[in-house]
């Protein structure tokens, strides 16, 4: 978790709030708001267990500036935040059919304000190659799992935030063989 609050820390906005799609457990919104009071902070997973996990995970942090999950499918349009200064996302697009992937860009299309920051994390293949044998067996497993899962193309992901708006802006290497890709809308 550390490398993670270490890389959003510094690119974050002074003010608002940041919208988390597919919190999962909630420990990542849990551990940046502790660690980022100046911005509220709202963690949203589609999934009934995943909300029960995030919804004790709020109450064990008890942070004022962390909001109680809200239920957020990125596939629909039907999100239930209408405008963010940021918004994360970890670990959800590999793991989820394409059309999640494409969701999310369209979504954040809609709610981040001007100069507004997407930050995307997970494995990715980058000019079409694995950056990592480990990745390359996940993205096998992802497939075994589910023909529609796997490690996505970087280019194919950052062509879905060309297309609402929003440039890459930086790429970290995290550790695992994981990437932060950080997109920013024009102001
Ligand atoms: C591997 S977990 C990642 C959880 C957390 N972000 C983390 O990094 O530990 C994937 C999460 O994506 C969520 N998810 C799957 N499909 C989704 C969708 N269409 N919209 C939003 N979240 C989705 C799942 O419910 C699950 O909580």
């Amino acid at each position: 978790m550390g490398p993670i609050v270490e890389a959003v820390s510094p690119l974050l906005p002074t003010s608002g709030l940041v919208l988390e799609v597919a919190s999962g457990g909630g420990y990542h919104s849990a551990v940046l708001a502790d660690a980022n009071t100046n911005l509220t902070w709202q963690p949203t997973d589609p999934d009934p267990d995943a909300l029960g996990r995030i919804a004790k995970s709020v109450a064990d942090a008890a942070l004022p500036n962390l909001k109680t999950p809200l239920e957020l499918n990125a596939e629909t349009e039907d999100w239930s935040v209408e405008t963010a200064a940021a918004m994360l996302c970890c670990n959800m697009i590999h793991i989820a059919p394409w059309s999640t992937a494409e969701g999310l860009f369209a979504g954040a299309g809609r709610v981040l304000s001007g100069g507004g920051v997407l930050f995307l994390y997970g494995p990715f293949k980058v000019d079409g190659q694995h950056t990592a044998p480990s990745n390359e067996s996940f993205h096998e497993w992802l497939q075994n799992q589910d023909p529609a899962w796997g490690v996505r193309d970087a280019e194919a992901v950052d062509a879905l935030g060309a297309k609402v708006g929003l440039g890459l802006e930086h790429t970290i290497d995290m550790p695992a063989n994981n990437m932060l890709r950080v997109y920013r809308r024009s102001e």
